[in-house]
């Protein structure tokens, strides 16, 4: 069981690590030797002799120093927040190991594994620059390479696989295609190995980088970005305000409506109400009337 052996080992070894960190112990002027830096097979992390504060001084005779400079603005491994090395200015970057700030190497040099921002910029960077590669450049096989290749140029195409272990131990693996076509308007073949046209939305896929949106969605098919936020078009919003007037607007004409039957039935109720006093009015006069006539008729005939 070759593979379950690895798998036991990475997990002591980070349990090992954790406790090292967490109990504050820490690997500062503990002999070392720069031979022993390496990234971890499966995960492409650094390691070495000394710990995530600390780095090895040299090859031979080398103590574990603190470290003088970080990539993150919350490295891990550090406890004490007051007393971190400092971020590196701009034109210089700071190594996995941490021995301090460089200067960008030139296209052409050697650079650590996927470190597109150890690597100068070109110097039509404006053009080349995306959110695929750091100013135009790129670490592509640990070699500084600018992102210039334009449609139909042979490409160079870097894949890696990340392997690391969730909380309860399950495996989980990420595979990371990147080249040196100009993007995203281009994308690296994989069978022709020559920059070709990114596909657009809708287009089926097989991997991100050969869409434009950088997308490639479960379905196999270009989609948008789960960040995209949601264009909403001019027809919709004009729909939408349609919409809304209309509702206002028969709101309206029906409460008018509503108004003026009510106030209708309010004034023939009224004026019944009037034309029955004065119908009763009538009656009472002609009743009246007719009992003075029978009053005087009958006044007569005694008389
Ligand atoms: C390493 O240390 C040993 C013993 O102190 C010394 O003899 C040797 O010269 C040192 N080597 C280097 C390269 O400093
Ligand atoms: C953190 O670093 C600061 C500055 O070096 C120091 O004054 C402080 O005592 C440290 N705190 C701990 C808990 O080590
Ligand atoms: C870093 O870049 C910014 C903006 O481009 C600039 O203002 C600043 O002076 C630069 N710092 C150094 C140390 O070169
Ligand atoms: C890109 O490189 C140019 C030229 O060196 C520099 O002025 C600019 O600040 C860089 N931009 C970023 C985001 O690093
Ligand atoms: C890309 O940059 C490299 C390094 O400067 C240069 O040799 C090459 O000609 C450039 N390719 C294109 C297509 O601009």
């Amino acid at each position: 069981m070759p593979s379950s052996g690895r798998v036991f080992l990475l997990v002591a070894s980070v349990i090992i690590h954790t406790l090292l960190v967490y109990s504050g112990e820490t690997s500062l002027g503990a002999v070392c030797s720069t031979d022993n830096d390496r990234l971890d097979s499966a995960s492409h992390k650094f390691l070495s002799d000394c710990d995530d504060t600390t780095f090895c001084s040299a090859s031979v005779n080398g103590t574990c120093q603190p470290r003088l400079c970080r990539r993150d603005e919350f490295p891990f491994g550090f406890t004490n927040f007051t007393s971190l090395p400092p971020l590196c200015q701009n034109g210089t970057f700071c190594p996995d190991e941490g021995s301090g700030c460089k200067p960008l190497w030139t296209v052409g040099s050697a650079c650590q594994m996927d470190r597109d921002d150890q690597c100068a910029p070109p110097p039509n960077w404006a053009d080349l620059a995306s959110n695929q590669n750091f100013n135009g450049s790129l670490c592509l096989k640990s070699t500084c390479t600018f992102a210039n290749m334009s449609l139909g140029q042979p490409c160079i195409l870097d894949g890696v696989t990340y392997i690391d272990l969730g909380p309860n131990g399950e495996q989980f693996s990420n595979t990371v295609t990147r080249h040196n076509c100009q993007t995203s308007q281009l994308y690296c073949d994989t069978s022709l190995q020559v920059c070709v046209p990114t596909k657009s939305l809708g287009a089926s896929c097989g991997s991100d980088q050969e869409c434009r949106s950088f997308n490639c969605g479960p379905g196999g098919v270009c989609v948008d970005p789960p960040e995209t936020p949601r264009r909403v078009e001019a027809w919709q919003v004009a729909l939408t305000s349609l919409s809304i007037i209309t509702a206002m607007a028969v709101t309206v004409v029906m409460l008018t409506l509503v108004h003026k039957r009510l106030r209708l039935q309010r004034y023939r109720e009224i004026r019944e109400y009037y034309e029955e006093q004065i119908s009763l009015r009538k009656s009472l006069s002609v009743l009246h009337a007719a009992a003075a006539d029978r009053y005087l008729d009958e006044k007569r005939h005694f008389d």
